[in-house]
């Protein structure tokens, strides 16, 4: 990594002695200027917290002495933050900013990220929701909720691998902008305890305050385009959301016992008998774990390696998912390309470890007769291998999007998405390596692709699927 030039470290300095380690994270003077500025707003909305972390960080000074010496200097202190909190403030906006130099992701910090239009928490233990990832959850919901689509009276959405809840959440408040004459049902899966938690806190905020989203907001606070699409609807007809989160491994077949301590939670099928949940699904979305272990330490940055969950990443090796591979429809392996050669010639590094999740992935979606499958993917070389996958398990149709799918010819289509992320980006500057692919042909190996910018997710269709995403 190359040094930051003095001059610029000085004139960080002049500004806020604050700012030349953030500088260290950031490498860039004004994304220093701006986390700095978003820090202390952070730590100036609630006081009461500064405070606590104050005395919390006080009493290991007073520890050598006796125990109704600290509950009285504590108290003491306590009576004069409370008075006059500045110290208290500056003195947390200070920790965090060591944190940030540490490589800790800003939104952490922060404790939550934009995605799309809502503003979700984020915590430790569970990946931060990507802006791209945000990107082509609203522009499939944008298709789907288009008003000349004959949906069903219940649109069911499964999200594998769902981490924050993000995606089904978004799709949501996407999709009920214009589409409130349907019942939305949604269920997202993890097999991680942290990120359920933090998906049923992101769900029970976006309840408990509907004016976010139009998730759950009542006709009178949707927005405009909520109200157009509501004088489509007969009175009376206003659909549900029936939301919910689920403890299960995607990568366990229904149809092999397990018995090793990883596999305790249970394959998706027990897990849907035993919360009483359909087993038929229109939709299936996943962002897995996709990243092969030789391009976790060539590709991701040094934040991410440090402070995301691996877990979230890097897939175990490809025989946790061998029991799928007994399944009818699953192509035997010689009949898939695993290591397709990249432009430049030799074989992507990706490879097989990187590509655990899809076979699985795939096949519950054929199991859950889903009519769209939308599957996130590292690079295009990954999604090649993905849209082949697919092709051999009775789609009627797949394209690869990238990162901006609703751009065509270098504008944003009517579709497109107007969010502003506030905290922008990654919160990480760190250039990780990758190839940048322009946008360029129409297809890759015979598969089109759509949009601007890097290869993001596969997507598929069978029967009406094509419809709803404006094939046919
Ligand atoms: C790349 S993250 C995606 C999180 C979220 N959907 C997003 O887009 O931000 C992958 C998620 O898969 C979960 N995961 C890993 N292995 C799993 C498995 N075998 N079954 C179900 N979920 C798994 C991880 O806990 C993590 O939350």
């Amino acid at each position: 990594m190359p040094r930051i030039a003095t001059s610029l470290l000085k004139k960080a300095y002049t500004l806020d002695r604050l700012l030349p380690p953030l500088l260290r994270t950031t490498r860039d003077l004004q994304a220093a200027v701006n986390e700095l500025r978003w820090l202390r707003e952070h730590v100036e909305s609630d006081p009461k917290k500064a405070i606590s972390n104050e005395l919390r960080a006080r009493s290991k000074y007073l520890k050598r002495s006796s125990k109704e010496a600290v509950s009285n200097g504590l108290r003491i202190l306590h009576e004069q933050l409370k008075r006059n909190p500045k110290k208290a403030i500056s003195r947390q906006v200070v920790r965090l900013v060591r944190e940030r130099a540490k490589g800790t992701p800003l939104q952490y910090l922060l404790g939550s990220e934009y995605f799309g239009d809502l503003e979700l928490a984020c915590r430790p233990g569970v990946l931060i929701p990507r802006q791209d990832t945000a990107n082509t959850i609203s522009h499939l919901a944008q298709l789907v909720r288009n008003p000349n689509n004959k949906l069903p009276p219940e649109l069911r959405v499964l999200d594998l691998c769902t981490g924050s809840g993000c995606i089904p959440l978004l799709f949501g408040h996407e999709l009920r902008k214009t589409r409130r004459d349907i019942t939305y049902r949604m269920l997202g899966v993890d097999v991680s305890t942290k990120a359920l938690a933090l998906a049923s806190d992101n769900l029970a905020a976006v309840q408990s305050a509907p004016g976010v989203s139009n998730l759950f907001s009542s006709p009178k606070n949707a927005n405009s385009e909520a109200e157009q699409g509501e004088e489509r609807q007969e009175e009376g007809k206003e659909g549900k959301v029936i939301a919910n989160f689920l403890s299960a491994n995607v990568l366990l077949s229904p149809f092999v016992a397990q018995s090793d301590e990883y596999y305790s939670t249970p394959p998706l099928f027990t897990a849907l008998n035993r919360a009483g949940h359909p087993r038929l699904w229109d939709i299936v979305i996943s962002n897995p774990p996709y990243i092969s272990p030789a391009a976790y330490w060539k590709t991701t940055t040094r934040s991410v390696r440090g402070f995301e969950p691996t877990l979230a990443l890097v897939p175990p090796p490809q025989s946790s998912a061998e029991p799928w591979s007994s399944l009818p429809w699953i192509p035997p392996p010689s009949a898939v390309q695993l290591f397709p050669r990249t432009r430049d010639g030799p074989p992507t590094q990706q490879g097989e470890n990187g590509d655990t999740f899809y076979t699985p992935l795939l096949s519950i979606a054929a199991l859950v007769e889903a009519k769209i499958v939308l599957l996130e993917i590292a690079d295009a070389e990954q999604a090649v291998r993905v849209a082949r996958l697919g092709k051999n398990m009775n789609f009627d149709g797949v394209e690869i999007w990238r990162e901006q799918p609703d751009v065509r010819d270098g504008a944003p289509s009517s579709t497109s998405n107007s969010t502003t992320p506030e905290h922008g980006g990654n919160g990480d500057e760190e250039q990780a390596e990758g190839n940048q692919e322009e946008r360029s042909e129409d297809t890759i190996d015979g598969i089109p692709i759509v949009g601007a910018g890097n290869a993001r997710c596969v997507v598929f269709w069978r029967g009406v699927g094509a419809t709803w995403l404006g094939k046919e």
